[in-house]
């Protein structure tokens, strides 16, 4: 019986009950995985029990010397991962780490102060074509703070057309282009942003939160050589724990830095200096967070030590393959897919011709065990809360061990659901096999809390 079920036999038994559900349904939501063991146990440390405000060798607190060598080793293995590191790698992929951002948003925040000052242009992808809530949101402190100007993706291919982008940023001149994406299921250029990017004087942000796993098993393209900023959570393709973390050049293209980082408005102290890390660092830390979580960047560095194995890329090139053969299979099933198909671990579906709204469906495919999450199509004509599509991804049930096979099962699954979304013994047949299916793939074999 573990500790937590004899003291606390409340709290076990819904933890034990979310485990289970893990266990036995298909976790198909694209922004969700399975972190391994090791993860698991590195979070669970009384690492969590300390205070390290600032950054190594620069502690607010006296006894950060273990705090120091774990972040400084998630620092090592990150910019290793992503071939960033100093002295190992060409000049223009240079980049700092920053493994202190509590989750996405925070990183987002940050990256956004340390480049720009409130009110400034920031152009981003509009959120009902694949932006997320961060990327400048009226109800998030991105729209609130920040002049977001979007755009979308084309009518007749869902996908990005760059001539126009350029176009829009001529025009608009903005101090931040964004990309990287939320519902995005097609290849970014990044090349071609950051060229835009530099033609109109404006620094080139990456929020590759959802395809950090990819780009680092080399799987989709890589934005390094042409960003100035790079965001990512550590918990979606990465596989980490749930967090975030923020790659910066160390050269600043657009000086002078913002005002707010630079201290003047408080009157305060700040970071003059033409380095961009040590600007986001700033807007980390003192600007956004107070002590870092650090028995999750420990994790973190675990998590950054499975990725960096070569195992990892041949789970990457699963997921992709694995959401190639899943919309493959929605397709020849008769659901509309959002630019036809994918290059990465997410598919859009428009339901718009099966009648199912992405409210129904979730919901019906929720009763067989199956996860995915509503979402907005482009040029949606629904709203946010009952849109036409669903979102569904590859990464969790890749971890699990499913293979292309499987994946063409459950398109067709996934399919006679939403065109029987009724039928009740369609959904007892397949609430059966899809427990057989989880059965096959054990996960967290043996944990019990
Ligand atoms: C592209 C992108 N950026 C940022 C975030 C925010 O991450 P978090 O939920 O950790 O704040 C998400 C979350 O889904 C995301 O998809």
């Amino acid at each position: 019986m573990s500790l937590l079920s004899q003291f606390d036999p409340e709290m076990s038994e819904i933890i034990n009950n979310e485990i289970n559900r893990q266990r036995q349904g298909l976790e198909m939501i694209a922004s969700e995985n399975f972190v391994s063991r090791v993860v698991l146990e590195a979070m669970g440390t009384p690492l969590t029990n300390k205070y390290s405000e600032g950054y190594h060798g620069h502690r607010y607190y006296r006894g950060n010397q273990f705090i120091d060598d774990s972040e400084s080793l998630a620092i090592e293995r990150a910019e290793k991962l992503f071939n960033v590191h100093e002295g190992e790698c060409e000049p223009e992929r240079i980049m700092k780490a920053n493994v202190q951002p509590h989750a996405g948003s925070q990183a987002n925040m940050a990256a956004y102060m340390a480049m720009a000052k409130p009110g400034d242009k920031i152009m981003a992808m509009d959120l009902a074509h694949g932006g997320h809530l961060t990327h400048g949101s009226p109800v998030n402190f991105s729209g609130s703070l920040f002049n977001f100007v979007h755009y979308g993706v084309e009518k007749e291919t869902h996908k990005l057309d760059m001539e126009k982008i350029r176009t829009q940023a001529k025009k608009e001149k903005p101090r931040i282009i964004l990309a990287g994406y939320t519902a995005y299921p097609r290849e970014i250029d990044f090349k071609a942003f950051g060229e835009i990017a530099r033609e109109v004087g404006a620094y080139f942000m990456v929020d590759m939160a959802h395809i950090a796993g990819l780009i680092s098993a080399g799987v989709h393209t890589d934005p390094i050589p042409h960003a100035d900023v790079i965001t990512t959570t550590t918990h979606k393709t990465l596989r980490g724990p749930r967090g975030a973390m923020i790659l910066s050049k160390i050269e600043d293209r657009l000086q002078p830095p913002s005002p707010l980082i630079r201290g003047e408005r408080q009157g305060g102290r700040g970071v003059k200096s033409k380095n961009l890390a040590k600007k986001v660092d700033f807007a980390v830390f003192p600007g956004m967070q107070g002590g870092p979580l650090d028995h999750i960047i420990s994790a973190k560095a675990v998590a950054f030590a499975e990725a960096l194995r070569p195992e990892f890329k041949e789970y990457a090139k699963q997921i992709v393959a694995n959401a190639k053969a899943l919309a493959e299979s929605l397709t020849k099933n008769n659901i509309d897919l959002v630019s036809g198909g994918t290059d990465n671990h997410l598919i859009l579906a428009d339901l718009t011709k099966t009648g199912a709204t992405g409210k129904e469906a979730s919901l019906a495919l929720e009763e067989v065990d199956i996860y995915v999450n509503k979402n907005m199509v482009p040029y949606d004509t629904r709203k946010p809360m009952n849109p036409s599509g669903i979102r569904i991804g590859t990464p969790a049930l890749t971890t699990r061990g499913f293979n292309e096979t499987e994946m063409k099962e459950i398109g067709k699954m996934i399919a006679d659901i939403i065109h029987n979304i009724n039928d009740e013994s369609i959904k007892e047949k397949t609430r059966k096999r899809v427990k057989e299916m989880a059965d096959a793939h054990p996960l967290y074999d043996g944990l019990v809390v």
